[in-house]
């Protein structure tokens, strides 16, 4: 694991495999090891940096966050890397929200997107509101308090449970104060709906069949809107793609990364 300063915090990001960058963006409330599985496969010929968003994992902790700090310390993290290039960007559910405030900041940055298991569309009233609420509940309890509620939804009901329990661990092992801050930027993000006419890059959509929380259906939502983008639906599996099919879910960016050389 390599760590570097990163405005006013230490990132802390994995980095596998040479060829043209893949910039990796863990979901709610998890960590770059979600990717870890698609990096072993495609590492002989893609480097994948795989950092913690601020809050997650090994990264420095902020009492606040948002979808702008998200994205910018992103930048910042090519930046001490020395990528000139344009990348692939990745993102898995809030990592995709990331993606979406990275194509508006830094727009010249991206040279390709893939959208796992995300949406475009902002919270509703009530769910910012829940949003909130659960934010200050963490803080108090800490994050068992969410995750036992999120947990039945992130999976296909048949996941292994050993595969579960897993994740359980590492959503417990999520600092309280940086799933709280999470909760805040997710609740105030912008509307990216409007996001899709600016979208001039080659976009894959992948989702799992039985995606409970970002169902195929909001998958099609997005690659509808955006141009050209590709949309695959991943047969009997749920919202943690990568993990419940790795192989499958490595296929699939495979050759969306290979069509792009
Ligand atoms: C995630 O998987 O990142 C979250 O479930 C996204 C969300 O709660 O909107």
């Amino acid at each position: 694991m390599k760590k570097t300063p990163i405005r006013g915090i230490d990132i802390a990001y994995q980095d596998i495999g040479t060829g043209p960058v893949v910039l990796c963006v863990h979901g709610f409330p998890l960590s770059h090891r979600l990717w870890l599985q698609t990096a072993e496969r495609l590492s002989d010929r893609y480097r994948f940096l795989m950092p913690d968003l601020r809050g997650f994992g090994d990264s420095g902790v902020t009492e606040k966050a948002t979808m702008s700090d998200y994205a910018d310390d992103l930048a910042a993290l090519l930046a001490a890397e020395d990528v000139a290039e344009p990348v692939v960007i990745m993102g898995l559910s809030m990592g995709g929200y990331v993606v979406f405030e990275f194509v508006r900041r830094h727009k010249s940055l991206a040279r390709a997107l893939i959208l796992a298991d995300t949406q475009a569309a902002p919270d509703s009233d009530e769910k910012a509101r829940s949003r909130r609420e659960g934010a200050a509940k963490i803080l108090a309890e800490g994050n068992a308090a969410i995750v036992d509620a999120m947990l039945p939804n992130l999976f296909a009901p048949d996941a292994p449970k050993a595969l579960v329990d897993e994740w359980r661990d590492i959503m417990l092992e999520t600092n309280p104060r940086g799933t709280a801050a999470a909760m805040h930027a997710m609740a105030d993000r912008a509307d990216s709906m409007t996001t899709f006419e600016a979208i001039n890059v080659p976009t894959l959509v992948v989702v799992g069949e039985q995606d409970a929380i970002t169902p195929p259906d909001v998958a099609r939502v997005m690659s509808s809107g955006i141009r050209d983008a590709e949309l695959e639906i991943i047969p009997s599996i749920g919202h943690m793609s990568p993990v419940e099919a790795p192989d499958e879910y490595a296929r699939i960016v495979g050759a969306f990364l290979d069509s792009l050389n």
